[in-house]
């Protein structure tokens, strides 16, 4: 079988810089990714991710897989709980090799996939519970410190109702935790309870964690490859390693491209897709971008739309807007399935000339048209090439995205693995609420209010 990578292209961005802005950082960017490599940059004991792929063992996935199995044998739907790093990257990845509807009902081979415990929405919950009355459900607990207030409140109402629907034996049989190895309160659950558990590492951060059991358990019970996910990113890792002359690092290449347009004022990065099945990997690749560079004031801004459908409500304001922007394009280049654009005896609407022609190639036409456009209304444009949707590229785009961002990260002086500002709306939000030990910053809100 022939591997071909994702490519990354460049040149309809570079036009907007000096020349040789990129070749003139080649010293600064190999030097960010050596101190990837050799543990010495800032948030230096979060690198797990770094060599995670070539070090997971085939005895880890096939224990993966084992209890995916029990899930899939035991479950018509199967409820994945968790947020942010713990949530987004296993939807990312079944959302884009999934159908685009088949995941949301049981087509006898597969459980349906729901995610829960991402919001505090009381009609969302409500309509969960309702939902799942009378579905033979399980559940999947995600959370590395066992205290995120979504994902504790969802997997209390979860565990009562999977208790009471399906009895506490098979409860324990369907209930799985994936957390820190010793604290928190769902590592404390899973030991009273007896449940199955895997352990999310200490060194690998929320949103570099999909390739551990946070991602790998979800994308295996939704019936999906996870060895060739893990090889394609193992096969990133290669590719983006310190031995790889920089100009020919992908990882290192976006990360210098994206810092130079940064230095000349682009201050936001809009992730593109043309395919709906990517709207979560935008999701995900959001937060990777967001919380690794947003600090210190500093960091471009990760915004992110699907086109064509969001040429109808933000490609006014991407071609003629504030020239702040510039836009990176995943360009998937085969699709799956073949639809020919149909004929219309009327032809009211004047598209008869398309007769018989891919809808694919109209969508690449509309693709390569935008680019254009975007161009020359001064938008820089990178594009990632995904030869095509499956776990294997995927595998690969995990892992270009998360190796850049870390070069990323350092390229622009910051810690990429910490994430200290989200903790403020917390602390207001316990105050707020009463609870026990926040007593001095309730005061202190209250004198705001
Ligand atoms: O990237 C991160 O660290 C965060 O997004 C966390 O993953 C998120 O807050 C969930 O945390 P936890 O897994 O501890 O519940």
């Amino acid at each position: 079988m022939i591997m071909k990578n994702i490519r990354l292209e460049i040149s309809k961005a570079e036009q907007f810089l000096a020349a040789d802005a990129v070749k003139n950082m080649e010293a600064e960017v190999k030097a960010a990714n050596e101190a990837l490599e050799n543990g010495t940059c800032p948030g230096n004991d979060f690198l797990g991710w770094l060599h995670l792929p070539s070090s997971i063992t085939a005895d880890h996935l096939a224990d993966l897989k084992k209890t995916a199995q029990v899930l899939r044998e035991n479950c018509d739907t199967i409820v994945v709980a968790g947020i942010g790093g713990s949530y987004l990257g296993a939807r990312a990845v079944i959302e884009a090799l999934g159908n685009s509807f088949e995941w949301l009902v049981n087509d006898g081979k597969n459980p349906v996939i729901l995610f829960a415990g991402n919001n505090i929405g009381e009609d969302y919950l409500a309509e969960l519970c309702s939902y799942l009355k009378g579905r033979k459900f399980g559940v999947i607990n995600i959370s590395k410190s066992g205290t995120t207030t979504e994902t504790a409140l969802a997997f209390r109402l979860l565990k009562k109702q999977c208790e009471e629907q399906r009895g506490k034996e098979t409860a324990r049989k369907v209930i799985v935790a994936v957390t820190d190895a010793r604290r928190g309160a769902a590592r404390v659950t899973a030991d009273k309870e007896g449940y199955k558990s895997f352990i999310i590492p200490d060194n690998v951060g929320g949103r570099f964690s999909v390739l551990t059991p946070v991602g790998l358990l979800p994308i295996a019970c939704a019936g999906y490859d996870i060895e060739q996910l893990v090889k394609g990113a193992a096969d990133m890792e290669k590719a983006t390693g310190t031995d790889i002359p920089t100009t020919e690092n992908p990882a290192a290449v976006y990360a210098a491209v994206r810092n130079a347009l940064y230095a000349t004022g682009k201050k936001i990065e809009i992730l593109v897709n043309f395919q709906p099945k990517l709207h979560s990997m935008n999701e995900w690749w959001k937060q990777l971008y967001g919380e690794s560079e947003g600090k210190d004031g500093k960091g471009i801004f990760p915004a992110a739309v699907d086109f064509t459908t969001d040429l109808h409500s933000m490609g006014q304001w991407i071609q003629d807007g504030e020239r702040t922007i510039f836009e990176t394009v995943i360009s998937v280049e085969k699709s799956q399935h073949t639809v020919l654009f149909p004929h219309d005896e009327e032809n009211l609407d004047g598209l008869n000339f398309l007769e018989g022609r891919r809808v694919d190639e109209v969508n690449k036409m509309a693709e390569l048209g935008t680019q254009l456009a975007h161009v020359d209304g001064g938008v820089p444009n990178l594009r990632i090439a995904v030869p095509e949707l499956n776990e294997y590229y995927i595998g690969q785009l995990i892992y270009f995205f998360e190796r850049a961002c870390g070069i990323s990260g350092n390229l622009l002086g910051v810690n990429p693995f910490n994430q200290p500002g989200v903790e403020a709306y917390k602390k207001n939000m316990f105050a707020l609420l009463g609870k026990p030990g926040y007593e001095a910053e309730s005061e202190a809100i209250k004198a705001k209010l």
